[in-house]
């Protein structure tokens, strides 16, 4: 048995992104909850929008659909117009946020520094942070993957300490599989987790290490979830245009079943 097998639980996220109203949001959880296998063997959640997370959570409620946020800010409150705290997320309810996804890295501005400055108010609260990591195509051809990784990680962690450590997730996104139908190779794939579970042995220790789940991101699909999902060091997915559909999406939750 691999060490996923053993000891890290599935956890397959759907990222809506810019899409979906509020009354969209809850009709699509009502099906969602419909198709979930049974017995289900992986934590499952989504991310709506800021403002159909309450329409989110009060459909799933009761469910095992986890509802998370795509985005947070890290000041507590104040004068920051247009931004969302912590405590008003954990107030509505919702159990995790994603940080640093390439699309606010490209379109807004997210750097390492200011992942890390979120993923601090994450874990000074209660919420599960989803932290993005992943290279840019050029990066990857300029053979710098694992230079960019590293100093996502940096940015990310530095200042982690071993217990909050305990409550991450990473995702690997390689920017290039991105919405864009060409995914990672399983073996490209599993050797980027491999390198990242490394770099958490070393910042952490082992058992720390092989107890935080890594999410391959980036033109999952039915199709392709099992053959990825089954790696030893991917423990799950971060889907982004196939979790859109209920249908499609609950297709990749019951990889193992597929
Ligand atoms: P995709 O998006 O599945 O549409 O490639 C993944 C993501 O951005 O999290």
């Amino acid at each position: 048995m691999s060490a996923n097998e053993t000891s890290r639980r599935p956890f397959i996220a759907g990222n809506w992104k810019m899409h979906k109203t509020a009354g969209e949001a809850a009709a699509y959880i009502a099906r969602l909850k419909e198709l979930l296998p049974s017995p289900l063997d992986a934590d499952v959640a989504v991310a709506p929008t800021f403002v159909a997370l309450p329409a989110a959570l009060a459909a799933a409620q009761g469910s095992p659909i986890g509802i998370a946020a795509q985005n947070v800010f890290w000041e507590k409150s104040g004068a920051f117009t247009g931004e969302v705290s912590t405590a008003m997320l954990e107030d509505l309810g919702v159990t995790w946020v994603i940080l640093g996804h390439s699309e606010r890295r490209q379109y807004f501005g997210e750097t390492d520094e200011t992942v890390g400055r979120r993923l601090r108010a994450v874990l000074d609260g209660r919420m599960g942070p989803i932290v993005c990591v992943g290279e840019r195509l050029e990066e990857r051809e300029a053979g710098r993957t694992w230079e960019v990784l590293t100093a996502q990680l940096a940015g990310a962690l530095d200042g982690v300490s071993p217990d909050e450590a305990g409550r991450l997730t990473l995702a690997y996104e390689p920017v290039w599989a991105i919405g864009t139908g060409r995914t990672a190779t399983p073996e490209v794939a599993q050797e980027a987790h491999a390198f990242l579970r490394q770099e958490l042995v070393k910042r952490f220790d082992k058992p720390i290490a092989n107890s935080i789940r890594i999410l391959y991101g980036g033109s999952v699909k039915p199709e392709n979830a099992a053959g990825l999902l089954t790696l030893p060091d991917i423990d799950g997915a971060l889907v982004g245009g196939a979790s859109l559909e209920a249908e499609v999406f609950a297709k990749i939750i019951d990889f193992k079943g597929a």
